[in-house]
């Protein structure tokens, strides 16, 4: 996902450009670049690789008195991640610039039009048609919002854009569609942002457009315009975030932060969402429940299954979100959709949810980020109050949607008149935040058997039921961050055919904190064991294992319902300590952005 900042008021541009762009570096991305505009005219810096390169070549910010400025990092989609391909872009008349955060699917034919009308393009990219396209629109209508009106008709697909015009020196222009803006009146001026973690410590309150909305910034303030052109105003929301909540402080991760806020994200959010009634769900007429999300979100989900199915005894489907708005769903009447997103924009689950809209299903949003895509398209919401996440590999949005799932449990339980087991998961929900405090505090034995794991190039996760669930994220976390290869496996499953990868020193990170299954899964163990693997044992209470099997690390006791997430905690830790013994950086891992706006 790309980073979009932009500013215009009565102080310089290009000082609050660049912070805002560090602010969003967590994002990922591989080039940076921006736009300034004054009375002398509207020019553009930008940079192949990391921010510092475009710092370098934009020297004492200071130095440049334009008040009014748009700037990106790019996450390449089309067109490699070179300087040409980094935006901004400029119209060929050099009386345009455009950022933009999405793809313009039908780029190709509009590029192959103003080809054949003699403009040459100087990028690969689909995002240079739209600097072009506006120039010839403002030619024609000699109105920005006219100019813009007739181009944001013919792109197709997914696009926030934010635009320069040389002969509008003061102002900045916008439009959302499918992809996240947010927009703020600051004490010094107007800005705007593909996503708040920019805007904090900056202004108290936020606007989101909406989809298809035009916004125009001037110093003073901002106008909002419909798709049609029509003038509308949308609701301000505060700025949830301060700059502490947005700033590495004394840690140094973002990663490390956010593990170490985890327990106080899930008291929050389980605190606030045990007191919201969600009266137009009807679950206690709920007879079937389908979860969709993205990554470690869908991992979520699957842990939904095991305890809706098993406790409550409803069917639920799950899928990743990609698969499921391409597959045939079919679903009994009274069932209920949930969609589970940190960012509340991925792509593939916004195309998921609106599928299950379609199919006539209410759809509860688990959402971290107010304001966003997926928080306004639910029927009903369980806010995870997890605070900004910048690291991308989620930890603390993770565990606070999980805590999120277990509130919606007992509240299911509750409705059917399960009182019992409402009261489980509520009392299991109060002890949670101490046990993951013991969990974390686990960080000195994590770190010694991290080191070992670093000099893997492949490992196994194994688990059964809900434990399975907690080792698809304790794998995908390992991968994301420390690039080692790693497989989540339901330990009963390595024996039909994967256990031939094992050999002598494999790693093996098995969680067992469901009673039920602790023997079976300590077979599956030893299976691995006995072929030279090298098994580590995360174990809750007083489980007893013998020291032959493998190395343990004993949690916290803890409730069958919620020690699977003391497992992934403990792993999510492991991780961490993993990738920085190797070196990677946990926060900007490779290839990956934090939010996946794009299919
Ligand atoms: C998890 O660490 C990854 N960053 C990724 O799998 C993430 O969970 C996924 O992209 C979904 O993002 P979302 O929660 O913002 O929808």
């Amino acid at each position: 996902m790309c980073g979009i900042v932009g500013y215009t008021g009565r102080g310089q541009a290009a000082p609050r450009l660049l912070a805002g762009l560090s602010r969003l570096a967590y994002r990922g991305y591989d080039s940076a670049g921006l736009a300034l505009c004054g009375e002398e005219g509207l020019f553009t810096l930008r940079a192949e690789g990391k921010l510092e390169a475009l710092c370098n070549r934009v020297g004492d910010p200071n130095t440049l008195p334009q008040s009014v400025g748009i700037a990106h990092t790019r996450w390449a989609t089309h067109g490699a991640p070179t300087e040409q391909n980094a935006h901004p872009h400029t119209a060929f008349a050099g009386d345009v610039a455009v950022v933009h955060n999405g793809i313009i699917e039908n780029h190709r034919a509009l590029r192959a039009e103003l080809e054949c009308r003699g403009i040459c393009f100087s990028s690969d990219t689909d995002t240079e048609v739209v600097p072009h396209l506006l120039s010839l629109a403002l030619a024609a209508h000699r109105d920005p919002l006219a100019a813009i009106l007739e181009v944001t008709r013919r792109l197709e697909g997914a696009y926030a854009l934010a635009i320069l015009f040389r002969a509008y020196p003061h102002q900045i222009w916008a439009v959302r569609r499918q992809s996240p803006l947010a927009v703020a009146v600051g004490e010094d001026g107007c800005y705007l942002a593909s996503d708040m973690p920019a805007l904090a410590g900056l202004c108290s309150s936020v606007m989101f457009p909406a989809e298809g909305d035009i916004v125009c910034l001037t110093p003073t303030g901002l106008s909002l315009f419909d798709r049609e052109g029509a003038p509308v105003t949308r609701p301000s929301l505060p700025v949830p975030a301060t700059a502490q909540e947005v700033e590495k402080g004394e840690w140094s991760t973002f990663m490390e932060k956010e593990l170490c806020e985890a327990p106080l994200g899930v008291a929050r959010t389980t605190d606030a969402l045990l007191r919201k009634d969600l009266p137009s769900l009807r679950l206690g007429a709920v007879r079937e429940l389908c979860f969709l999300g993205c990554g470690s979100a869908w991992h979520v989900g699957v842990l939904g299954k095991y305890l809706f199915e098993e406790h409550l005894g409803l069917p639920v489907q799950v899928e990743p979100a990609s698969e499921m708005r391409y597959r045939r769903v079919p679903l009994s009447a009274h069932a209920l959709g949930v969609a589970i997103s940190q960012s509340g924009e991925t792509a593939d689950t916004l195309a998921a949810a609106r599928k299950l809209k379609e199919l006539g299903l209410p759809l509860l949003g688990i959402v971290n980020v107010d304001g966003s895509a997926l928080t306004r398209e639910s029927d009903a919401l369980l806010p995870t109050l997890a605070g900004p996440e910048l690291a991308v590999a989620t930890t603390k949005a993770y565990c606070a949607q999980v805590a999120a799932l277990l509130v919606l449990l007992a509240k299911t339980a509750q409705a059917k008149g399960e009182e019992a087991l409402a009261k489980e998961v509520r009392a299991a929900l109060s002890t949670l935040p101490r046990e993951m405090e013991e969990t974390l505090a686990l960080a000195p034995e994590i770190q010694a058997h991290a080191t070992e794991l670093a000099a893997a190039t492949h490992a196994f996760y194994l688990g059964r039921g809900t434990d399975y669930a907690a080792v698809m994220e304790g794998a995908l976390k390992l991968k994301e961050i420390s690039y080692i290869h790693a497989q989540a496996y339901p330990a009963g499953e390595l024996k039909h055919g994967t256990i031939s990868l094992v050999e002598e020193g494999t790693p093996v990170v098995a969680c067992l904190t469901q009673p039920r299954l602790t023997g079976k899964t300590l077979s599956g163990v030893e299976e691995v064991r006995s072929r030279g693997a090298r098994p580590l044992l995360l174990v809750t209470g007083e489980t007893e294992v013998s020291p032959q099997t493998g190395k343990v690390l004993r949690l916290p006791s803890s409730s069958p319902l919620t020690a699977p997430l003391l497992g992934a905690l403990a792993m999510a830790r492991l991780a961490l300590d993993t990738c920085l013994t190797r070196g990677t950086d946990p926060d900007r891992p490779r290839n990956l952005a934090k939010s996946v706006t794009v299919e």
